[in-house]
This record gives structure tokens, C-alpha cells and sequence, in this order.
């Protein structure tokens, strides 16, 4: 039987113990899930980037609990051993205790393990709750996307010596509120290195640098399933978009010359079924 991730392995594992970085990888559907589990990642976010990547809006504003918890739904039914992390939308947790705490519990009850939460300080009191309910909380500091109207736009926090100082301060109270693990978006690998030297808890990156205890991509954004420009710390690593367009091509090229159906993709009758429907008109 495969062992499955927990949530205290994942706090527990720090670089500067001589282990491997963590690798985590979005997901929202069940084929996706497959894909990363079978490639071995530990943790499969179901992110909100669903919005953008998966339902083609421009930010991650607009996706709500349900979208989530449908998505998480279709991951957890893969029983990956990766541990699956849901996105909590924006205004899931903004409201007050007992909202974060009923909407948190819809995605756990999807098949969650744990969920994520974007934002500083002002998250402390919905963190305690959760930790305290038992639903274990990954935070989300730095760039944090739900953010992209206050930040102006989607750039990198943390450039100035007070907000460096301010995002690591940020980053403690998160960890004493409950925290057992926090990805860090969209910050200057030197605060990032701050950040993963200040906690007792594993840091995840995106756009933060070699300096964490792991790294998250998007998955659309590692496979090249969009033609779309990417932010700089992203690889790609195949181009998904380009072989599926040419699959796409000669499927309708195949139709279209009457190449396809061919006999063996076509089910048949048998010849004494065949001579029956003929008395009914069959040519
Ligand atoms: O929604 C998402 O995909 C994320 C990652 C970029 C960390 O939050």
C-alpha cells in the first residue's frame, strides 16, 4: 500500500536538514491529479488559479466554495498519496469566524486535507479558528493574487527593507497562529531566504527563489497548455498546447478525407442480423 502525505511531514520538512525540496503542483480535475500524483509530487494544490487557468477569467476573484469544492472533489477521487490542498476563494474567509469555519469544512468534506489562505496579520483570528476546528491551514504571503486590486496589479511585495521586515514578521505570527506550512508568491529571493530561516515550518515557493523548502507551479503553466506569457520564474516543461493543436488538426483532417472512422475503429453487425434488416430496407 502506498503511504500517503501527511500534514506534519510536510511542517517538519526543512532544507536545512539535508532533504529534498517539496514539490507541489496544481490539479482540478481527475485526470490532472493522476498526472502529478503519478509523477510523484507531495502536495497537489487545488488552487483558485482555477479561475484563470481552468475557467478563463482574468484574476482569481471570481470563483466561489462550490467551484472549489467540485474541483477538490474530482482530485480527491483519485485517492492520490500526494496530500491535496484546497484554495479557500476570496470572501470565503473575510466575512467572519464562523463563515471561514462552515466554508473550510466544505472543502475538507470534498476530500481536502488541508487548506490554503491568502494574506498577513489580519488572517490570525480565522487561522486560530480553523486550527482550532482541525483543519489544518497553509498560508499564502507575499504576492498573494486575491490581493491584485489593493497591490495595483500583480507585482512583487517585499522589495523595501520595511516591508522585507514586515512580510518575515508576517510570516512568524502566521506560524505561532497554527500555520504547518506557508507559500511564499512573488517575493525577492533574499526575503524568501529570511522567511524559510525565521520558520519552524516548511516554505513553498513561486517566484521567491531557490531559498525555500519547496516549489509550486501551475500545472497548465508547466505543461504549455496555453499559449499564454508567462511570469519569469516559470519553466515549462512540455508544450501541451502546440502537440494537442496538432493532434486536433489531423483528427480534422482525417475526418474531413473520410480517413477516419477506419474499419477497426467501427462496430459491426453480424452477416445473419444484416440479412434480417435488409427485409427492412438496410442496403
Ligand atoms: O491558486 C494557485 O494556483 C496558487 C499557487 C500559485 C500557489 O495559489
Amino acid at each position: 500500500m502506498v503511504k500517503k502525505m501527511t500534514v506534519p511531514t510536510i511542517r517538519d520538512h526543512k532544507v536545512v536538514q539535508g532533504i529534498d525540496p517539496l514539490v507541489m503542483v496544481t490539479a482540478y480535475d481527475a485526470p490532472g491529479a493522476r498526472m502529478v500524483d503519478e509523477a510523484g509530487v507531495d502536495m497537489i494544490l487545488v488552487g483558485d488559479s482555477l479561475a484563470m487557468v481552468v475557467l478563463g477569467y482574468e484574476d482569481t476573484l471570481q470563483v466561489t466554495v462550490d467551484d472549489i469544492a467540485h474541483h477538490t472533489a474530482a482530485v480527491a477521487r483519485t485517492n492520490p498519496q500526494a496530500l491535496v490542498v484546497a484554495d479557500m476563494p476570496w470572501m470565503s474567509y473575510h466575512v467572519s469566524t464562523e463563515d471561514t469555519l462552515r466554508n473550510a469544512a466544505q472543502l475538507i468534506r470534498a476530500g481536502a486535507g488541508a487548506v490554503k489562505l491568502e494574506g498577513g496579520r489580519r488572517r490570525l483570528p480565522m487561522i486560530e479558528a480553523l486550527v482550532a476546528a482541525e483543519i489544518p491551514v497553509m498560508g499564502h504571503v507575499g504576492l498573494t493574487p486575491q490581493s491584485v486590486h489593493a497591490m495595483g496589479g500583480f507585482k512583487v511585495q517585499g522589495r523595501s527593507t520595511k516591508a522585507a521586515l514586515d512580510l518575515v514578521d508576517a510570516a512568524k505570527a502566521l506560524v505561532h497562529a497554527g500555520c504547518f506550512s506557508l507559500v511564499l508568491e512573488g517575493v525577492p529571493a533574499e526575503v524568501a531566504a529570511l522567511v524559510t530561516e525565521a520558520v519552524d515550518v516548511s516554505t513553498i515557493g513561486i517566484g521567491a527563489g531557490p531559498h525555500c523548502d519547496g516549489q509550486v507551479l501551475v500545472f497548465h503553466d508547466v505543461l504549455g497548455i496555453e499559449k499564454r506569457v508567462l511570469p519569469k520564474f516559470v519553466r515549462r516543461y512540455a508544450d501541451l498546447h502546440g502537440t494537442g493543436v496538432a493532434a486536433l488538426k489531423e483528427f480534422a483532417a482525417d475526418v474531413r478525407s473520410g480517413e477516419f472512422p477506419a474499419p477497426q475503429e467501427v462496430y459491426g453487425l453480424c452477416d445473419e442480423v444484416v440479412d434480417e434488416l435488409k427485409l427492412y430496407g438496410l442496403g
